[in-house]
């Protein structure tokens, strides 16, 4: 009997991931994806609890799921809801006493055992909590061999290689909810990557909460994240690599070195800062100065002259003053990032930063955060002016937004529309880039092509 399920990912992409997971653990079972909740047999809301009033987010939304599976009763048809994710792990079974409609509750380490706990549910074992699991269990919730690769959707795609944090950031619940640093195996990442390629994958974003801390064994050995993009790269059909996220303090030289080496390697690098401020970084025990910062920023470049940075930035940490704020005004065009993500700084129930003294009034976090956006978007904007007449590798994706058009990314990770025909989705093509709008650029298939490696094609053998 087929069945359907609607995931909801809410915050990171070690969430889009787990969804992804979660989804191919249960298509064994006959559960395929909906993208609408309304005729959903199972509910999953995989929720972050990172910022803000995320965990009201959820409940606000259970109101909702309520609302359906109420519905859905009316209509003999029976709906299950399950919450995942950090906000399962910090709330646990208090997501069930305040949200009845909620069946299971499920911490990111037990996806594995989600048909279990749905059999078991379904024999109408109701309220059970499942978030402390072994250790070693860790990444073994893919589905068993033989049973179903992992599947994958469309030409990119994320491959999960450490998960956990040890550095205790002190705005940060991620070392609370997804728990100490565990790295992956470098066999199994790189037999998902094998799979991922053989099903036409092209681009892969090796991704962790603190990815480049990765310590992976292998071969006998422990590998660092340098080592483990080189053999990845390796890999027959894996045209563009990236990885993230990454702390500054783990910018190792074999990682520098694999910016300089691998053809592959995206020169793209998300290196979130945070501030610019020594004060306010010793107080958010980033365990690294600005200068170090710069210091690692100077080496990455040299490395990899053509290196985009992008960050992100927390305002109104605890203590936050105008000074400290205008050095992380000063440190925004000092690396001229190419864009960057920021925000007011939120409490984290049971982190350090929550209580601190001198917490910043509201008003003045928002007003520093548009300070701060401006000056991003001053950057990214003149990043992005300064593509024009470039040619690009552009990773065509799918259907772009006119008949005739493909959507790409560039290897900045900027949407790139250009005139294609559709055969040419799923490859590697050089665009030069003649127009810049708001969300996108705008480009033409490259008059001469590079002849690449075998997943770029010339296209006069495509009749294109
Ligand atoms: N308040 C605001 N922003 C936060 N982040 C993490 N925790 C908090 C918090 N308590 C931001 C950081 C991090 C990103 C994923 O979310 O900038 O890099
Ligand atoms: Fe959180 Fe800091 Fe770990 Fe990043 S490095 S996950 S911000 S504690």
């Amino acid at each position: 009997m087929t069945r359907k399920l609607y995931v909801k990912s809410y915050g990171c992409q070690m969430n889009v991931y787990d969804s992804h997971r979660m989804a191919d653990v249960l298509a064994p079972e006959g559960y395929a994806e909906t993208a609408a909740p309304d005729d959903a047999d199972l509910i999953i809301l995989n929720t972050c609890h990172i910022r803000e009033k995320a965990a009201e987010k959820v409940y606000s939304e259970l109101g909702r799921v309520r609302q359906l599976k109420d519905g859905a009763a009316r209509e003999g048809r029976r709906v299950t809801v399950a919450v995942a994710g950090c906000v399962a792990q910090a709330e646990g079974e208090e997501i069930i006493r305040r949200a009845p409609v909620v069946d299971l509750v499920v911490g990111p380490q037990s996806y594995h055992k989600l048909p279990d706990l749905l059999a078991r549910k379904d024999r109408e074992e109701a309220g059970i909590v499942e978030t402390e699991f072994p250790v070693e269990d860790k990444f073994d919730f893919l589905p068993a061999p033989g049973k179903a690769v992992t599947r994958a959707r469309g030409v990119t795609a994320f491959v999960t290689v450490q998960e956990g944090c040890d550095k205790f950031c002190t705005f940060c619940v991620v070392p609370y909810t997804r728990g100490a640093e565990v790295s992956r195996p470098v066999e199994k990442i790189l037999d998902e990557v094998r799979n991922l390629a053989e099903a036409g994958v092209r681009e892969v974003t090796l991704i962790g909460q603190n990815v480049n801390a990765y310590h992976g064994e292998g071969f006998g050995r422990t590998w660092t994240l340098g080592q483990l993009l080189r053999r990845v790269a390796e890999t027959p059909g894996i045209a563009r690599l990236r990885y993230t996220t990454s702390h500054p303090r783990d910018v190792d030289d074999d990682l520098i070195a694999a910016h300089r080496d691998l053809r592959q390697l995206s020169p793209q690098l998300h290196l979130p800062v945070q501030s610019g401020s020594d004060r306010i970084l010793g107080a958010m025990n980033r365990r690294h100065t600005r200068a170090d910062y710069l210091r690692t920023v100077e080496r990455l470049r040299a490395a990899r002259p053509d290196l985009a940075l992008t960050s992100d930035f927390i305002v109104g940490f605890p203590a936050e003053t105008e000074a400290d704020f205008a050095d992380t005004l000063r440190i925004v065009d000092e690396v001229g990032y190419a864009g960057a993500f920021s925000f007011k700084y939120s409490p984290r129930p049971g982190t350090p930063g929550a209580n601190m003294s001198e917490q910043i009034a509201e008003d003045m976090k928002a007003e520093r955060l548009a300070r701060l956006q401006a000056a991003i978007n001053r950057n990214a904007a003149a990043f992005n002016a300064g593509c024009r007449g470039l040619t690009f590798d552009v990773l065509l994706e799918k259907p772009g937004r006119l008949p005739g058009q493909l959507t790409g990314r560039s290897p900045y990770l900027q949407p790139v529309q250009v005139m294609a025909p559709s055969q040419l989705t799923g490859m590697m093509v050089p665009v030069t880039i003649t127009d810049i709008g708001t969300n996108s650029l705008f480009g033409v298939l490259a008059e001469s092509p590079r002849i690449g490696p075998e997943f770029t094609k010339p296209l006069e053998a495509l009749g294109a």
